[in-house]
């Protein structure tokens, strides 16, 4: 690892140690916080020694077009803001990154914003945003000749680290909720020959037992509490930024479980502001599923600054968690940047989920939180008609197909879930239809959705 470039500073005490130092669990042995990776250079860079912004911008897009492997992925085509490793050859990708940013013309109408986009992490190799951040942190795994790696998950993570770890050759360890994580995730994990282990526990039961397991066998941990996904996931703030020219968008939404995305993004646009290649950051906000939102009662409750772990329920798997690790670092992204952290219903969550793939593009249910939040927060008069606003979709929708055709069923929610917005529901849904096999069966059901 490239110790000499960088640094880990926790963010509690601001104790700082080599990269190599970290314990562990990646909690600082003072105070038990996290760490954040830091690049003491860059403090230094002013004047003429400060990076040429204009250069690293051209060399970035050229690289779009370059045949080199490194290139090819939207993580490493960065690289001079992720120097962790000793040697890049070293990497191990699957492409990640690069992902599409796209119009979302008729939410934006029916919110009456005119510019609303998603940048969709979905359409990563593994299907979710955790690649980003599974390349820059597999690659430490791999540099530091670790032959085992392991994560505690409710789905995406175990799948993009069992796809990584095949693709380095290490062996890997994945522990998840039992029954609770979506069919599509726990397929992925077994097809990329991982060793799972499902638990009856919750997702913060699993991350807790594994914590202390990594203390007692050489095994890397691959959960967000481990600084170097962070370096990794922060990379789709600077395809936003570039996709803007440089000039951001004002607001980014994002949902939130663990905390280690928001955390992320934010420190990516924190950098790209410092070393002077933006001119501000958006507003970020976190949304949670209203059953799984100990960041939303921390926010109403403490200002942000303490965290009561809550007993998590809702059915966007992905998020339900009730101990975020990342809270810290996630409640700091939200009051520098001036964002909202607010909770959204499973009917609004399911809702925004149909809209999306009534868009034409899809997502997993823990990234429909972004649509709902956003309506929550346009209806709150706290987002204004022409502001920019990118939605942070985290996941395919082919994750939890079983969600989507409960919800085109009817069968997903109760009743007294959906109290008046059945019109809104009805109007979503699209069940398959029971037809007979002949020409005319098939022209009256066509006249009848017409009609
Ligand atoms: N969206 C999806 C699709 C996720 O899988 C997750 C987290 C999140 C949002 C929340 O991101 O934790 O960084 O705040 N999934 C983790 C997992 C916990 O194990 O796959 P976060």
């Amino acid at each position: 690892m490239n110790d000499n470039l960088h640094q880990l500073r926790c963010i509690g005490c601001g104790a700082r140690l080599a990269g190599s130092e970290a314990q562990p669990d990646f909690r600082c042995a003072q105070c038990g916080e996290l760490f954040e990776v830091e690049y003491p250079g860059w403090s230094q860079r002013q004047g003429p020694d400060r990076p040429n912004a204009g250069a690293l911008k051209w060399l970035w897009r050229e690289r779009r077009s370059s045949s080199e492997t490194l290139d090819h992925s939207g993580v490493w085509r960065f690289r001079e803001l992720l120097p962790i490793l000793e040697s890049f050859g070293n990497v191990v990708t699957l492409f990640e990154g690069n992902t599409p940013l796209y119009h979302l013309p008729r939410a934006a109408k029916a919110l009456g914003i005119d510019q609303l986009f998603a940048k969709h992490q979905g359409m990563n190799p593994t299907g979710s945003f955790k690649d980003t951040g599974m390349t820059a942190a597999m690659s430490v795994a791999k540099e530091r000749g670790f032959e085992w790696v392991a994560c505690a998950s409710t789905g995406n993570t175990s799948a993009a680290m069992a796809a990584y770890a095949a693709r380095a050759g290490l062996r890997c360890l994945v522990l998840i909720p039992d029954g609770k994580i979506a069919w599509g995730k726990l397929s992925q994990a077994m097809d990329y020959g991982a060793l799972t282990c499902q638990l009856k526990a919750d997702f913060d039961g699993c991350l807790t037992l594994l914590t202390q397991i990594v203390k007692e066998a050489p095994i890397y941990l691959l959960n967000s509490v481990n600084p170097y996904r962070l370096e990794g996931q922060k990379t789709p703030a600077f395809e936003i930024a570039e996709a803007f020219d440089w000039s951001v968008p004002d607001h980014l939404i994002v949902p939130g479980g663990n905390l280690g995305n928001s955390s992320a993004l934010g420190k990516g646009f924190r950098e790209l502001h410092d070393l002077g290649l933006v001119a501000r950051m958006p507003k970020i906000s976190v949304i949670q599923a209203a059953g799984a939102n100990p960041l939303v009662r921390s926010f109403l409750n403490h200002q942000g600054t303490a965290l009561e772990p809550v007993e998590a329920h809702t059915r966007a798997t992905a998020i339900r968690i009730g101990n975020p690790a990342s809270w810290r670092k996630a409640a700091r992204v939200i009051q520098d940047t001036g964002g909202w952290c607010l909770d959204v219903t499973e009917a609004e969550i399911a809702i925004a989920k149909a809209e999306i793939g009534a868009e034409g593009l899809g997502c997993e249910p823990a990234s429909a939180v972004t649509l709902a939040g956003l309506k929550k927060l346009r209806a709150e008069g706290k987002i204004a008609s022409n502001e920019t606003v990118v939605l942070l979709l985290t996941g395919h929708t082919l994750k939890d197909a079983d969600y989507t055709i409960d919800f085109h069923r009817g069968t997903l929610l109760k009743p007294e879930e959906t109290v008046g917005k059945e019109a809104e529901i009805a109007r979503l849904r699209r069940n398959a239809q029971a037809v007979e096999a002949t020409p005319a069966a098939v022209l009256a059901a066509l006249k009848g959705s017409v009609g």
